[in-house]
């Protein structure tokens, strides 16, 4: 990732759900809007495959925020409750990151559908901003596989 004149550009991993953030992004290319170059985009077919441990990978391997993104609970799930496991999931989650001294502010869990390519550009400018504001991390995480 390019830094220019020393300013802090973060790396953010997305998992974004196949079925609706994932053409959120690709509309949003389509329509030509643009976003900080700062997303890793990994595709994943439901936000409810997701687990943790993906993200604490993430961390550990130099991200310094992470959005897992999916479609709109309770009834846009592809595969009916995957958006749900995942919002009880990653609010669990969410509470420990502390404790593994990542603050909370570097993980967001979203929903956005397949038409919401405007939702999509505003949550990586706030993501972004918010991440530079916090300074690159520094985890002190080892993932076992
Ligand atoms: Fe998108 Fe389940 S298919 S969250």
């Amino acid at each position: 990732m390019s830094e220019t004149k020393g300013e802090f550009e973060p790396k953010i991993v997305v998992y974004a759900c196949n079925w609706c953030t994932y053409a959120a992004t690709d509309l949003a290319g389509t329509s030509r809007m643009s976003y900080p170059p700062n997303v890793r985009i990994i595709r994943v077919m439901c936000s409810g495959r997701i687990d943790p441990q993906f993200v604490l990978q993430a961390f550990a391997d130099g991200a310094d925020g992470v959005i897992v993104a999916g479609c709109h609970p309770p009834a846009d799930c592809h595969y009916i409750e995957g958006n749900y496991k995942a919002y009880r999931r990653f609010e669990l989650f969410r509470k420990l990151l502390e404790t593994m001294g990542i603050e909370q502010e570097r993980f967001r869990l979203e929903w956005i559908s397949a038409a919401e390519a405007s939702r999509w550009v505003q949550v990586v400018n706030e993501m972004v901003t918010q991440v530079k504001k916090l300074g690159p991390l520094k985890p002190n995480l080892e993932v076992r596989e």
